[in-house]
């Protein structure tokens, strides 16, 4: 069962895991990090602002878990910009070291396996954050997502397309597909960090926890991992 660790706010959760991910870089400063986007990980990225300054990150490499497909990679909301605007630049971390899956539609059908021949050729991923949302998803892997899937082209359901709305002018503009880590790519991170604050994030949380490990829920697929870490606040604990 995965380790639950239960925090008094998402401030505190992000000093927590930024504690870590700093241990990681002064262990092996070519450390291999995997990004998540959404609002969930901002508190870690921010709390490790401050923790840099006296780091050497210019040789951190990192991967993203998941883009929109067929959003241009300078477009605000792309994943690609996200990661560049809260990750890249806050920290100072080199943009050549760090991959975001190519979501443009020229060359989609190599971009999976070319994401996944890169996250073995960097030796895997260290620490793998994760947000989960409300449906149960990780990445953009959905309901009825594979345990053993890669990185491949998805369509996402109306519920997320809905959830993400918000970062644009209307639902119309959400983009119909993505390309993401399978759950199998996110299973082979050797420690995975699974946060969620807020009640809305409740149910999936109890379930990716606690409920059978299956596709319906594809947090759940955190229990088949022999190290994975979930760092909730009272609200997101509160269904546990
Ligand atoms: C998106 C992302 C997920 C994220 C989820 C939850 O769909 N692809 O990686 O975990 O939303 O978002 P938030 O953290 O904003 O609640």
């Amino acid at each position: 069962m995965a380790e639950v660790v239960i925090v008094e706010n998402a401030a505190a959760a992000g000093a927590l895991v930024a504690d870590e991910i700093v241990r990681l870089i002064r262990a092996d400063p070519s450390v291999v990090l995997g990004l998540a986007t959404g609002s969930t990980p901002l508190p870690v990225y921010e709390a490790l602002r401050s923790r840099v300054a006296d780091v050497d990150v210019s040789q951190v490499r990192g991967f993203a878990l998941d883009e929109y497909v067929g959003i241009d990679p300078a477009h605000p909301e792309s994943y690609r910009s996200v990661i560049t605007r809260e990750v890249v630049e806050p920290l100072g971390l080199d943009p050549a070291r760090i991959r975001v899956p190519d979501g443009r539609t020229d060359g989609i059908e190599h971009a999976g396996a070319d994401y996944e021949a890169a996250i073995d050729a960097a030796g895997g991923v260290a620490l793998q954050l994760l947000g989960i949302g409300t449906d149960g998803h990780i990445g953009f892997n959905e309901p009825g997502s594979s345990f053993a899937s890669i990185t491949r082209v998805k369509t996402l359901t109306e519920q997320t397309r809905e959830d993400n709305a918000r970062f644009f002018p209307s639902i119309d503009d959400v983009p119909m597909h993505c390309i993401t880590q399978g759950l199998g790519t996110i299973l082979r991170a050797k420690h995975l960090v699974l946060l969620a604050f807020g009640d809305g994030k409740a149910e999936a949380v109890a379930g990716a926890v606690e409920g059978p490990v299956t596709a319906s829920l594809p947090g759940s697929a955190i229990q088949l991992h022999p190290h994975a870490t979930v760092v909730v606040d009272e609200a997101a604990a509160s269904h546990l």
